[in-house]
């Protein structure tokens, strides 16, 4: 099994990224934000509970995203291993994922951190707000709240990351294609 983190600011790219990431490398694509607007739209408790917090922008407690991971980790087969998505975004959440993936010999195999410049990020999810109906696309401040979130509380994984030998740049300017080509070369080095 090889294991990716897909990691950059909100609207870089991951989850258009690793769609298509999944299907070359027959990797199943973890989104914990995929995960919990399923819920909300299910109508779940956990989805009523955690609706208000991800309309303002602020992460969801670590616990619930860990839970939903282990999960998807012990229920999937026929897999050359996993794309994580949105996850983790806390160096908790980093922490219990190493250990459910060294629990079940497996670890991090690379972390693959899209770099894009604010004002395309504040772009691209003002774009999107018009098609995607995610409450927190459609205010500017929530935007704004979620790249400070990011920087604040998502940030620090990739010192932590960098530390044990796993960290990859990669440029998340330009267009779809040609961010997708340079993922997958830093990718074919693994698999
Ligand atoms: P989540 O769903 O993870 O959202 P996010 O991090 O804010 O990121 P996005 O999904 O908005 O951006 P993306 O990087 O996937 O970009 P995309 O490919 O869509 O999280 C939502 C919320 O859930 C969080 O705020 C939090 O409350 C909660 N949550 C989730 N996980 C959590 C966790 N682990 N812990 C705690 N809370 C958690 O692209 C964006 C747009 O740009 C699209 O319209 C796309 O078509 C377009 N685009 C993509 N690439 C390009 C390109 N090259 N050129 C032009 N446009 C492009
Ligand atoms: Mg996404």
């Amino acid at each position: 099994m090889v294991n990716f983190l897909i990691f950059g600011p909100p609207g870089s790219g991951k989850g258009t990224q690793s769609v298509k990431l999944a299907e070359k490398f027959n990797l199943l694509h973890l989104s914990t934000g995929d995960m919990l607007r399923a819920e909300i739209a299910a109508g779940t408790e956990l989805g009523k509970k955690m609706s208000s917090i991800m309309s303002k922008g602020e992460l969801v407690p670590d616990e619930v995203v860990i839970e939903m991971i282990a999960y998807k980790i012990d229920h999937s087969k026929g897999i050359a291993g996993f794309l994580f998505d949105g996850f983790p975004r806390t160096v908790a959440q980093t922490i219990a994922l190493e250990k459910m993936l060294n629990d079940r010999k497996m670890k991090i195999d690379n972390m693959l951190v899209l770099d894009v410049d604010h004002d395309e990020l504040v772009k691209r999810l003002v774009a999107r707000a018009e098609l995607s109906g995610r409450p927190d696309d459609k205010d500017p401040a929530v935007i704004e709240n979620r790249i400070d979130v990011y920087k604040s509380k998502t940030e620090p994984i990739i010192a932590y990351c960098r530390e044990k030998g796993i960290y990859q740049p990669v440029k998340g300017m330009g267009t779809i294609d040609d961010i997708f080509e340079r993922l997958c070369g830093f990718m074919e080095k693994f698999v």
